[in-house]
């Protein structure tokens, strides 16, 4: 028979459990957290040139007109004029779909939110025009705000060839190009990680599309490709990582 005292043991040690339980579930998604910090390592053993060349970014301080001034004013725009993006347009742009905006327990939180902040998107840049900038494939790294070189060279063409020709793809200042890497989150959230992928990406293309307004630049999201040949371009491992939405942008 349970005496009171020996009952109410039990029912703190249960509580005790429930709460490292409660704890240890709270900490899955976070247990990938920094890996865009340190994160474009080359955990798919990608190569050396991404860890060699990094250009720093201009510190995002833009401060420009009111939230529903841009909500207003957006439109796609798929003309852009022939001035350089600068390079602290570019780093905007960029930090405004996944900078790193507050650090809470050592944890590093986005522009952008993620499903159980288990950060699965990647953000590419596709420089074609960016001052000072040699054209290439770039990835955003969000925790140093830095980008990495993947790739020097003209992407342009092979870029508007995989969008079913859209030109401007190719005539474009700078595409961005959002992907996923699924495994980040599917432990967590399993079928229903390709819904938040597909969520997350619309949160990071709408904030650099309002952030583009704000700018007095020009972009449009582009959801018509085909998806291995832009995959081709990026240093993605087949079936790890998967494009998900571009962006190209420029000056008006
Ligand atoms: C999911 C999605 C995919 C899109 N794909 C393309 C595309 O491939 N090419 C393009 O020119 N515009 C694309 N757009 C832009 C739409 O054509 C555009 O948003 C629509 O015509 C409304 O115009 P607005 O953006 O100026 O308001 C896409 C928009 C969305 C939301």
């Amino acid at each position: 028979m349970n005496n009171p005292t020996s009952s109410s043991r039990q029912t703190s040690r249960l509580k005790i459990a429930m709460v490292l339980f409660a704890g240890f579930l709270i900490s899955l998604p976070l247990a990938g957290f920094a890996r865009d910090g340190q994160g474009e390592s080359d955990k798919y053993g990608r190569t050396s040139v991404m860890e060699e060349t990094i250009i720093s970014l201009p510190e995002a301080t833009f401060r420009g007109i009111i939230l529903e001034e841009a909500l207003q004013q957006r439109r796609s725009v798929r003309k852009y004029s022939s001035r350089e993006m600068t390079l602290s347009e570019l780093g905007q742009l960029l930090f405004s779909g996944q900078g790193v905006t507050e650090t809470i327990h050592g944890r590093q939180l986005r522009t952008a939110p993620s499903a159980g902040a288990t950060y699965p998107m990647r953000l590419y840049a596709a420089v074609n025009n960016v001052e000072g900038l040699p054209n290439g494939i770039y990835l955003y790294a969000p925790a140093s705000h830095s980008l990495k070189l993947v790739e020097q060279g003209d992407f342009g063409t092979p870029l508007m060839a995989a969008c079913l020709g859209q030109e401007y793809l190719k005539t474009a200042d700078a595409v961005l190009i959002i992907t996923a890497i699924p495994e980040r989150i599917s432990h967590t959230y399993g079928d229903r990680s390709m819904f938040y992928i597909y969520m997350e990406a619309g949160h990071i293309a709408q904030n650099i599309l309002l952030q583009a307004v704000s700018l007095g630049l020009g972009g449009v999201p582009v959801g018509a490709f085909q998806d291995r040949k832009v995959n081709t371009l990026l240093p993605i491992e087949a079936g790890k990582e998967q494009t998900i939405y571009l962006i190209p942008l420029g000056t008006l």
